[in-house]
């Protein structure tokens, strides 16, 4: 393994991080078992690396990752990891689906405004910086919109219908903490990131399946709300994409390129995953209120429209797997 082979992962013991450990890990595992067969045959993946966790627990198993302890928010041995490392990636921060208390608004900037200061100041000590930063940001920086969809240049901002002041506020306090890093040698990439569709516990798609199969997956408010999505492979495939492109730093659309609206959504849902009868219950804007209360979580989540393209990625070559929600939903239920 080349030591410029090493992919660290800050805060990658979750849903994304799984994700990403388990895909590059992947092409590691495969180059081990091609060189010990000496293997004549299907060359190893083009890229093959060795993966490193930051985390802060330490589990007793770690399967196949490896685990390395840090805070995020002050240096520590961890430093040692980015020294010659080929990539990092920052998916540090305390969930956003939970109700927006003063002490929960204060875990979710501050874990990454810190984690992203941090990691930047530790690069710029680093003898063999990385060659690229890819921190995480969201696709709801941009404002809440049923216009034409927001490319890279799209307007960010909040709006009073959307209650999206406090995830924007982060959204700017993130990236900005991330443009004020001095990393002259390693490039950065801020992911603005729409939810990721995977089989990860508790994440988008299997809860949206259930409420489906509970009969529950009418449109949500008034189902006219776009709803911007990528499928888990091509967000594995795009991050991929983007450690290879050598020269650009920048803000990239993670997102396919066919939002569609959550009254779409809901009815491709009820079409691939058997729902009980024909257009599911409708949850009106109170009763979404009311749930959001009751689970614990925002409404903010489901209520903004957002309307996000990839330009970068597709200017740059890039070719999704999923382009279509029906495809990505189709894929995820037979996996999952
Ligand atoms: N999943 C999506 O669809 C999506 C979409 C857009 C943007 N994003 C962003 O992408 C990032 C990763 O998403 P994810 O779905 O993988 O999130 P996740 O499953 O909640 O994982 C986030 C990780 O952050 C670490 N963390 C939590 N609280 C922390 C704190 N107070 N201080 C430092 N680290 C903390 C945790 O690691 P340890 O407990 O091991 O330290 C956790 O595993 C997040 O910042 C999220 O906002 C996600």
């Amino acid at each position: 393994m080349k030591s410029d082979q090493r992919i660290v992962l800050a805060g990658g013991s979750g849903f994304l991080g799984r994700l990403l450990a388990e895909y590059f890990g992947r092409s590691s595992r495969r180059e081990e078992a091609h060189s010990s067969l000496n293997a004549k045959s299907e060359p190893p993946h083009v890229g093959c690396y060795e993966v490193a966790v930051l985390s802060r627990h330490v589990p007793r198993y770690a399967g196949p990752m490896r685990y390395v302890r840090w805070d995020g928010e002050s240096p520590g041995d961890w430093v040692e990891e980015l020294n010659g490392a080929c990539a990092v990636i920052n998916l540090a921060g305390r969930t956003v689906d939970c109700r927006y208390t003063t002490a929960n608004r204060r875990l979710i900037m501050d874990s990454r405004v810190n984690s992203t200061r941090v990691l930047g100041e530790a690069i710029a000590k680093c003898a063999q910086p990385p060659k690229v930063w890819l921190n995480s940001s969201t696709a709801t920086i941009y404002r809440h919109t049923f216009g034409a969809a927001w490319d890279e240049n799209g307007e960010i901002g909040t709006t009073l219908e959307a209650k999206d002041e406090f995830s924007v506020e982060v959204a700017r306090a993130w990236e900005q903490v991330f443009a004020d890093a001095a990393t002259p040698e390693t490039r950065k990439v801020a992911m603005r990131s729409a939810m990721v569709l995977g089989n990860y516990r508790n994440s988008v798609f299997p809860v949206l399946r259930r409420l489906v199969r509970f009969g529950l997956g009418g449109r949500m408010g008034s189902g006219r709300q776009f709803v911007s999505w990528i499928h888990a492979e091509d967000f594995c495939r795009a991050v991929e994409w983007l450690i290879e492109q050598e020269e650009f730093s920048g803000p990239v659309n993670f997102a396919a390129p066919n939002p569609l609206t959550n009254a779409e959504m809901m009815a491709l849902f009820r079409r691939v995953c058997g729902a009980p009868f024909g257009a599911g219950l409708p949850a009106t804007r109170w009763m979404l209120e009311a749930g959001a209360f009751l689970l614990r979580t925002e409404t903010e989540l489901i209520i903004k429209s957002r309307r996000v393209v990839p330009s970068w990625l597709l200017h740059s070559g890039f070719e999704f797997r999923f382009p279509m929600m029906d495809m990505a939903v189709a894929n995820l239920a037979t996996t999952g």
